[in-house]
């Protein structure tokens, strides 16, 4: 199915982002009952339901041309967002063949790869780019291997080295994270940049995740699905900038909670990378705001359920605390069962 993409829309001052009813239809609603707990939700990532952001192992939407022009922006004001330590230099290339590779497949009508030995050209119609270089050079490149390819796919991209039985945190693009810090978790393991979690590590989710993870092979990658919720279509909600966003939590009311209120979900693929034996681990964002969420009644009820039984422990954590209740209120009028219940 081809993609269409739209003209450069904003994630940031006058947020003019904003999903047809193809993306709405598209949307990676995460919820498979009315109550939520953190688990090891993963599963093998192979394609499912042609049009769906489970088809593709990259997926690409109508937003990559504003997504990469808000990378771009977040790279200009702060080049530490992109971070690549040495021995990870295998693992960059590890990225850049699979990105590459799996674009020009699955998007032909935008991307095409034609490789001649280690003569490579890579052409990228959306952002205007042909790039011929020699694969393993990076001087043949305008910038760093991983920054290069990341520039131009949309999410954010952990790369993970794997030793010692554990994994770590030593390259990735992260631009647009749900309220934490590459800069920060750099050189962590698993357990380490997991630390400020609740309640997962007790119920032994991060024992089992890892244990799964260590062993995943070459070419059988695995998804899961994660969420939370943003205040206006922002995507870089990074420890960086929370000085910029943080504020915004108390400017939900009543009367604005449908337009400013997101549900973020991250679509989350781990691959083995066949090189470095690095771990790749993709975040896919995608936002949707209440208006658009509730023209699915279905997906209206289940969240205000969800929200209105969530652990305390996990909405503060995930920062809802401040405007959970008006959410909540708001979302009711599409809960049958729970209508009649508030006005009793
Ligand atoms: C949160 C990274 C795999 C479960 C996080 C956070 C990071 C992260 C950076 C934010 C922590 C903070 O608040 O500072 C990663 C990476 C992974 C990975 C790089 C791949 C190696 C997994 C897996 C699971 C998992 C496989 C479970 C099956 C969670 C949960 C949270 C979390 C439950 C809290 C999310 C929330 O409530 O919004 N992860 N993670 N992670 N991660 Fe992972």
């Amino acid at each position: 199915m081809p993609v269409n993409m739209k003209p450069l829309e904003t994630y940031r001052d006058d947020f003019t982002y904003r999903n047809s009813p193809q993306a709405i239809a598209r949307f990676p609603f995460p919820f498979p009952e009315d109550q939520y707990m953190y688990s090891v939700n993963i599963e093998p990532a192979v394609s499912r339901d042609p049009g769906s952001v489970f088809e593709h192992l990259f997926d690409v939407d109508e937003h990559y041309v504003s997504e990469m022009a808000e990378r771009a922006l977040v790279l200009e004001k702060d080049p530490r967002r992109c971070l690549v330590m040495p021995h990870m230099a295998p693992a960059a290339w590890d990225l850049v063949e699979a990105i590459m590779t799996h674009l020009a497949r699955d998007y032909p009508e935008h991307f095409s790869l034609t490789r001649d030995g280690d003569q490579w050209t890579w052409e990228n119609h959306p952002l205007d780019i042909c790039q011929r270089f020699t694969f393993g050079d990076p001087a043949t490149l305008p910038c760093e291997p991983l920054e290069y390819i990341t520039r131009q796919m949309q999410g954010d991209f952990a790369m993970l080295d794997q030793r010692d039985g554990d994994l770590y945190m030593d390259a990735g693009m992260v631009t647009c994270p749900a309220d934490w810090s590459l800069a920060f978790d750099a050189g962590m393991s698993f357990k380490q940049w997991h630390a400020p979690v609740p309640m997962a590590p007790q119920m032994g989710v991060f024992d089992r995740a890892l244990k799964y993870l260590l062993n995943i092979q070459v070419g059988a990658p695995v998804r899961r699905l994660n969420w939370t919720m943003t205040i206006n279509p922002r995507l870089d909600t990074s420890s960086e900038t929370l000085h910029e966003w943080g504020h915004e939590r108390s400017l939900v009311t009543s009367d604005n909670v449908a337009g400013l209120v997101h549900l973020r979900v991250e679509l989350q693929v781990m691959a083995r990378m066949p090189r470095s034996n690095a771990l790749m681990f993709s975040i896919r964002t995608y936002l949707i705001s209440l208006e658009e969420l509730v023209t699915n009644p279905a997906w209206a009820q289940r969240l205000h359920r969800v929200l209105r039984d969530l652990p305390d422990a996990i909405a503060d954590y995930k920062g809802l605390t401040s405007y959970r209740q008006t959410v909540v209120d708001y979302l009711a009028q599409f809960d049958r069962e729970a209508v009649p219940a508030r006005a009793a």
